[in-house]
């Protein structure tokens, strides 16, 4: 058993998607949770800058005795983390790997869609992790930079949410998958939308929740799943406001944040 905490980072709020699963299937693990609020969206920038970013969200959170980091991001999982994945002791897990290997266990017809950011969908990477398992899959991929900012500002469910992802979703319907990855850890929020067009006999896939999966997997594996059996502790960190952070990431773990939040400095690590 080890009691040390699991780091988790995402570009923004996305990540907490991830943190809400943790807090359901592993309720004794602390977390240390890191939001990159000033720096969101990652999905818009260039492989070196992400690269970049992602090393100083490592940097920061191994300053912490963890056990494990979860990169909760589909962005920073597709455009850095097979580029970052040996330069560091710490494990570090994606998401896109869970996600596609849940994507390949639910289709029937083999027609698997993947929603991202634009770096996510540049990259490719859920597509050659489908076409690795599946090598008949059909993937159709649909870069969605909209999503993000209607998310980090409250707007889930709303009529401007429905004719943007109506717009995005058309492919998917026209193709019709029956399998959906939300590959980026901000649209769980949307699902009751991106649900509602696809109709019911769509299987989505949420990247966040799967990486969770994936990790409590591994920790149970390597004995090191925290079996104290007390209440996990969490501790969250932003790089901008303190105060929106608070409000708004409620939504995502469905519960306030009650916890403290502090502000630092990313740009110093
Ligand atoms: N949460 C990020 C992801 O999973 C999306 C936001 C961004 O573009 O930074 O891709």
């Amino acid at each position: 058993m080890d009691k040390r905490p699991i780091g988790v980072f995402d570009s923004g709020l996305g990540g907490l998607s991830c943190v809400k699963e943790i807090m359901k299937i592993m309720p004794n693990e602390d977390v240390i949770y890191f939001g990159d609020t000033g720096r969101v969206p990652y999905g818009t920038r260039s492989r070196e800058t992400i690269i970049k970013y992602v090393r100083q969200d490592i940097r920061f959170l191994e300053g912490f005795d963890i056990k494990a980091i979860i990169i909760a991001c589909g962005t920073a999982s597709s455009a850095a983390l097979p580029w970052i994945a040996d330069e560091n002791d710490t494990k570090i897990m994606g998401v896109v790997e869970p996600a596609a290997k849940a994507a390949v266990s639910a289709t029937k017809n083999k027609k698997i869609g993947v929603l991202g950011t634009g770096a996510t969908v540049k990259y490719g990477k859920y597509a050659s992790n489908i076409k690795a398992l599946c090598p008949d899959a059909e993937i159709v991929q649909k870069a969605c930079p909209l999503f993000v900012p209607l998310v980090e500002n409250g707007y889930t469910d709303s009529d401007v949410a429905r004719l943007i992802a109506a717009e995005y979703l058309e492919d998917m319907k026209k193709k019709s998958v029956d399998t959906l990855i939300l590959g980026c850890t901000h649209y769980p929020l949307l699902k009751k939308v991106i649900g509602d067009i696809m109709g019911k006999d769509v299987t989505l896939i949420d990247s966040g929740a799967m990486a969770a999966s994936a990790a409590y997997e591994f920790l149970k594996q390597e004995s090191l799943l925290n079996e104290s059996g007390e209440n996990g502790k969490y501790r969250y960190f932003v790089s901008d406001s303190v105060e929106d952070f608070s409000a708004l990431g409620g939504m995502f773990l469905d519960r306030p944040i009650k916890e403290s939040v502090e502000k630092i400095d990313i740009e110093g690590f």
